[in-house]
Formats: C-alpha cells, structure tokens, sequence
C-alpha cells in the first residue's frame, strides 16, 4: 500500500492575508494613479464648481463671493449683447422667481457678465433691473472675469464680427448654478428649461 501524505482542506482564512494585501496594492494603485493622473472627472466637478471671487456690483462697488453668504446664489453666466440666449434664460429666471414666493426671499440671482469690456457696472445694472428687480448684475475686471469663469467651469470666447473693436460677439456655455448659503455648490439647472421647470428645481434645491 502506498504511502499517502494525509490531506486535509486549506483553510480559506490561510488566504485572508494574502487577499487583503492585494487589495492593499489595489488601493495603493488607484491611490497613486488619482495623485498622478488627477481624479476622475465627476468626482473633480463634485470639488471644484465654484469658489471665492472677487467682483463689482451695479453701484460700481467691488463685491465677493462672501458678500452672499447666509442666501442661496443662482449664478447665471452671460452678457447684455447676447441677442438670444441670455435674455430669454433671464426672463424665465425672472418669471420663475415670481413663481416660487417665499423662496425667493432665501435666493439671490446673479448675471455675471463674461463681456467686462462692454459690461461696465452701470450697462450692467440697467439690463439686470430690466429682467427683474431682485437680479444683480457683476461685472469686474478681465482677469477677475477668468478666475470667476474658471472656478464655474464656464467656457467662453469672442468672434469678430467687423472691424471696429465693438464689432464681436461672444459664445458662452448657458447653465445656471445654485450655491448653498455656505457658498458650497448645490446643483445646477438647466438654463433652456422654461420657467415652470426652474421654479420647480429652485424649490427641490433651495430649502
Ligand atoms: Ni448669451
């Protein structure tokens, strides 16, 4: 008769150590490949959706991103040359503003104009106040103007339409944001809904 080894199961906790440090190397990798490489992009937009910034206001004082805080911020992007989209997204936000009553109270409304050259605080102030008298119009330097359209993720660009240095128009991303009374992002609504659409969103966001 041949001898025989006894045999017994292994364990499976004889593996634990072993599947644990694999995912240690796992996680190390993925540790390592986000340090590298950067976060992936939801994650990334989730931290990133606005920050600190420093503006003018209509009266052609210079205001902050603290000058906010304790309401709730609808930011919208745009400027007062737009011939389609800013003044219909702004007249719905008007609209939706009267629609939502007491809210209101907790939310300030923002044009940040991304045209600061035509967009002095007084051109400004006049084209917000015509939409509605709770909307503020910011305006601010050109480079104030980037690092605020920067911290949004706002694209934005001019295309000469003549010779003279006013002859241009500006393409622009079109969402409107919401920023917590912290001045954290809360979400964003989509700019081309209708007024009945945003009331709505402000009313799910704004609480
Ligand atoms: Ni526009």
């Amino acid at each position: 008769m041949p001898e025989t080894k006894p045999t017994r199961p292994a364990p499976t906790w004889r593996f634990a150590p072993i599947i644990l440090a694999g995912f240690a190397v796992i996680l190390l990798v993925a540790a390592g490949a986000i340090w590298f490489f950067g976060a992936p992009a939801p994650l990334q937009q989730a931290a990133a959706i606005g920050g600190p910034f420093s503006l003018t206001d209509g009266a052609g004082k210079p205001v902050t991103d603290k000058t906010y805080r304790g309401k709730y911020m609808l930011v919208y992007f745009g400027y007062t040359f737009c011939p389609d989209v800013c003044p219909t997204t702004l007249n719905d936000v008007a609209q939706a503003i009267d629609k939502i009553g007491p809210v209101a109270d907790k939310l300030q409304p923002l044009f940040i104009t991304i045209d600061p050259a035509r967009d002095t605080p007084d051109v400004i102030r006049q084209y917000a106040a015509a939409f509605s008298p709770k909307l503020q119009g910011l305006t601010g330097t050109a480079a104030q103007i980037a690092d605020v359209a920067k911290e949004y993720r706002v694209y934005y660009a001019s295309h000469k339409t003549g010779p003279g240095p006013g002859d241009y128009t500006m393409d622009h991303s079109s969402i409107l944001y919401v920023m917590d009374p912290s001045g954290h992002f809360a979400g964003v609504i989509r700019a081309d809904e209708g007024p009945d659409a945003i009331a709505a969103d402000l009313k799910k966001i704004v609480s």
